[in-house]
């Protein structure tokens, strides 16, 4: 902790900054939509909370890299200090009024994840975690559930909607995992599902082609939660890497892995 002490005073900084910025999701009016591709949208909200943290940001910690999910990220130093953002992870869900949605800041460092935030506004949650010091809800600590099997388990499978070339994958997984579990769930935010994974209100969670800004801070809340992350396929892109996920309270991880490699991976 030592090492790090100068980071955990930045990322205490930066909870409030994605607290106080994110809030405004809460309030926002119609706003103008725009697709990035068919299935992939970006809001004026998406643009307004990205260009304000990152304002804020460069503010605090002036040596940090950025890599956001709304901008063009090249020429950067991916080996020092940077953060990830996702302005709105679960932008669908906040066009179509489905009040489930994040907005997720990871803290990195030589490529390691040390700090992971997730703001979920509309529920005013704020998911916390440093690396080796827990994991937190609204500053009261979380773990995953103890669910022991698979068959006892809530499991939430993610479509990636962005890539509908996948879209068999993704439903022989829910399939696959519908047939085991006590039944599926699908929230539309990878972010939201990974905190709901830590704080023990999903057993687990899975979804292909996931992009870093998706999963980089919540994986680290999972796993300071007592979870554990498995990447798959993993994509090194020039601002990060793409990545399937599997995320699970660890006891029923290696059923679930078992499940995804026999009757998933193969698709
Ligand atoms: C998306 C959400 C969604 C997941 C997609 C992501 P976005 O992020 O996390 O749940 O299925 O793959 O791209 O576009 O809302 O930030
Ligand atoms: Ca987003």
């Amino acid at each position: 902790m030592k090492q790090y002490k100068k980071e955990y005073e930045l990322f205490e900084k930066a909870i409030e900054v994605v607290r106080e910025i994110g809030r405004n999701l809460v309030l926002a009016e119609a706003c103008e939509i725009r697709q990035k591709g068919q299935t992939d949208f970006v809001t004026e909200m998406d643009v307004a909370i990205q260009t304000q943290i990152c304002g804020k940001l460069k503010e605090i910690a002036p040596d940090y890299e950025l890599i956001a999910e709304e901008k063009r990220n090249q020429d950067l130093n991916l080996k020092g200090k940077l953060w990830i953002l996702d302005p709105i992870d679960g932008t669908t869900n906040f066009i179509h009024h489905f009040c489930h949605s994040g907005i997720s800041l990871a803290m990195v460092d030589k490529g390691e994840t040390v700090g992971g935030i997730v703001y979920l506004p509309f529920t005013d949650e704020m998911f916390t975690a440093f690396r080796g010091q827990g994991a937190y809800c609204n500053k009261e600590r979380i773990c995953v559930s103890c669910v022991k099997h698979l068959k006892d388990s809530l499991f939430s499978v993610g479509t990636n909607p962005g890539c509908r070339e996948s879209a068999d994958k993704a439903f022989v997984t829910m399939r696959a995992f519908y047939d085991v579990c006590h039944d599926i769930r699908r929230i539309g935010a990878a972010s939201v599902e990974l905190c709901y994974v830590a704080s023990g209100r999903l057993d687990g969670y899975t979804e292909h082609g996931l992009k870093v800004w998706d999963y980089a801070a919540g994986a680290l809340i999972v796993q300071e939660a007592g979870g554990r992350v498995t990447y798959q396929n993993e994509q090194k892109t020039e601002w990060g890497t793409n990545a399937g996920v599997m995320a699970t309270n660890n006891s029923i991880h290696e059923e679930a892995m078992e499940l995804l490699n026999d009757r998933c991976n193969k698709k």
